[in-house]
């Protein structure tokens, strides 16, 4: 199916069947963060319908805050290579520093918990030990490979934004991955490039006002990859939620 781009809203049926119902959940529920993938490519045509249906997230007063660099072939190799260069040198690495804050400065229960989970999780299925730093490093390097992904998508937002235009973004990320399954694609947000902000606007030609919010790989998953069998947990609803009234 083609889609304009950006695609007209449409109207919903008044009443989705179970199968409508059923396809939505799914797309949602089936979207994992996966960290391998195949290099079938991705047509531009498949990222461009994904990225038209993710703009009609909503945003505050419409202002659409979402800015995309999509990499694919010797753009997105050129952009790993040098993020790869400043990252496995110890020195230059700590000149790359994060320009937001996306986890807190002082952890606390149950957050922390949970992060420490999804991390021991992921690096048990690679055989990765609690010590074993040189192999920790190495697999947080395959970020910046976009895990071999065919697709890497770099997002930026307009500095003069407020914390409001982040929600709007969320948003709209997660509705690139969940049109993304819908395609049977998969993906993975990556806070990890923020980092190397510097490297990245320089090799996208971002101008000065546009801040790096993340990466995403975007492809066709590995499904032989031990690591893409890792299924992470989720609170029940009636641990997050109280329903009054
Ligand atoms: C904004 C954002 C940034 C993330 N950054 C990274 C990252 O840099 N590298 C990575 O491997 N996973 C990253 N993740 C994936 C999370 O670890 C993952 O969403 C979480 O563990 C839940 O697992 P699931 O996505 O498979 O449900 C990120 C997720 C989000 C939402």
């Amino acid at each position: 199916m083609n889609h304009p781009t950006p695609p007209p809203a449409q109207t919903a049926p008044a009443t989705p069947t179970p199968a409508q119902t059923a396809a939505v959940d799914a797309a949602i529920a089936t979207r994992r963060s996966l960290r391998a993938y195949l290099p079938t490519p991705v047509p531009r045509e498949t990222v461009e319908q994904i990225l038209a249906v993710a703009s009609r997230a909503p945003s505050g007063t419409n202002t659409q805050p979402w800015r995309v660099y999509v990499l694919t072939g010797a753009a997105k190799a050129e952009l790993s290579r040098k993020i790869r260069a400043a990252y496995d040198d110890p020195a230059e690495r700590a000149t790359h520093t994060e320009e937001y804050a996306y986890y807190p400065t002082e952890w606390t229960s149950p957050y922390i918990d949970r992060r420490r989970k999804v991390g021991w999780d992921l690096y048990g299925l690679l055989g990765i030990g609690k010590t074993d730093k040189e192999r920790m490093h190495a697999q947080h390097g395959r970020n910046y490979d976009f895990f071999d992904a065919p697709v890497g998508l770099i997002f930026t937002i307009d500095r003069v934004l407020r914390q409001g235009s982040w929600l709007d973004y969320g948003m709209f990320l997660q509705s690139v991955m969940v049109a993304a399954r819908g395609r049977g694609l998969d993906t993975c947000p990556q806070a990890a490039f923020m980092q190397f902000h510097r490297i990245i606007t320089e090799h996208v030609g971002a101008p000065a006002n546009e801040q790096v919010v993340c990466g995403m790989a975007l492809g066709h998953a590995d499904p032989s990859a031990v690591e893409n069998t890792l299924v992470t947990e989720r609170e029940p609803v009636a641990e997050f939620a109280r329903f009054l009234g």
